[in-house]
């Protein structure tokens, strides 16, 4: 059971806790009747919390969703696009605040995040959909670049996101035609890990979202920051940075991940790591 959390207070978005120390926070784009277009407004509110969540002691898991039918219907066509026309600091800061939430904040967010894709998912909103660790979407939910469809290309850095995560058929398919697409193609694309019925969206969704808040958060930041820098590396680059980044963990993880799980399997055989995680202290109170 998710609680609005009123230190966080918005305009355009939720912020709501799942359970009691759970470590569940929701981030919810709030616009259901303009489909949760990405207004300069909903820029400026998800940047900011965002900026919030990433040193959030409450907040292990971050899930990025939208209220009612829609995820996200892209960028506002009226306010942030014709709105800022002729004004052009107002397109400037809704720009930078555009690009910081949805890539730079979001892709560096030192926490797991998971998108929850529950409806129309449109153009721009690829963009956070693919700043997220993970994704789950809805088999019904319905999928876009629809930028052809208006006249523009997929800008922002929505080209390059797609080519991140689908194959490139279906990244020139999708981008070129513009044709709507379903949950389970979305899955099939590599675009998101896995799509569910609606019925059990949440449902599945939470179940991932426990499974990664219980792990060693220390562990799990340095894994993501992992994978997602030895992309743009070359075999040696990565070989080196991992060397670094392991040792790194050594020295920044708290409760001593490795040693605690070497001897559980080790020496106290009370655990298989091949098949879960290690027995952590804060999981045993
Ligand atoms: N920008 C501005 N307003 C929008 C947007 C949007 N991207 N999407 C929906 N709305 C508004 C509609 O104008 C309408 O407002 P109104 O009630 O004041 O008339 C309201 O949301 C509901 O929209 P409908 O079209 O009536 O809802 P429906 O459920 O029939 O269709 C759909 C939903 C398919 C999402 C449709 O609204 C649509 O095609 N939206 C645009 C999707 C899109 O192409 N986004 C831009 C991608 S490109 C980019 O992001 C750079």
């Amino acid at each position: 059971m998710a609680t609005v959390d009123t230190n966080f207070n918005y305009e355009t978005i939720k912020i709501e806790r799942e359970g009691k120390g759970e470590g569940i926070t929701w981030l919810v784009l709030n616009r259901p009747d303009k489909r949760n277009a990405m207004s300069p407004q909903l820029h400026a509110d998800c940047d900011d919390a965002l900026f919030q969540l990433a040193t959030d002691p409450e907040t292990r898991v971050l899930i990025l969703t939208g209220a009612g039918e829609a995820y996200c219907a892209g960028q506002d066509l009226r306010l942030f696009f014709r709105g800022t026309d002729n004004a052009p600091r107002q397109r400037f800061e809704a720009a930078q605040n555009s690009h910081s939430w949805r890539w730079s904040r979001l892709s560096r967010f030192p926490k797991t995040t998971i998108a929850m894709v529950n409806g129309f998912c449109f153009g721009g909103a690829f963009t956070h959909l693919i700043a997220c660790d993970l994704a789950i979407a809805a088999d019904e939910a319905i999928f876009g670049l629809s930028e052809v469809n208006w006249g523009i290309i997929p800008g922002g850095v929505v080209s390059w996101n797609v080519t991140q995560v689908m194959n490139h058929r279906d990244a020139m398919y999708y981008s070129m035609t513009g044709d709507p697409f379903d949950g389970k193609v979305a899955a099939r694309t590599g675009l998101v890990n896995f799509s569910v019925p609606k019925a059990s969206l949440r449902e599945e969704t939470l179940k991932l979202a426990q499974k990664m808040s219980a792990k060693n958060p220390a562990t799990v930041r340095f894994t993501k920051e992992g994978i997602r820098a030895v992309r743009d590396m070359t075999e040696s680059q990565a070989a080196d940075y991992l060397a670094a980044k392991s040792d790194a963990l050594r020295f920044h993880d708290k409760e001593g991940g490795r040693e605690v799980a070497m001897k559980q399997f080790l020496d106290e055989k009370v655990f298989r790591p091949g098949l879960g995680n290690y027995i952590r202290e804060e999981a045993k109170a």
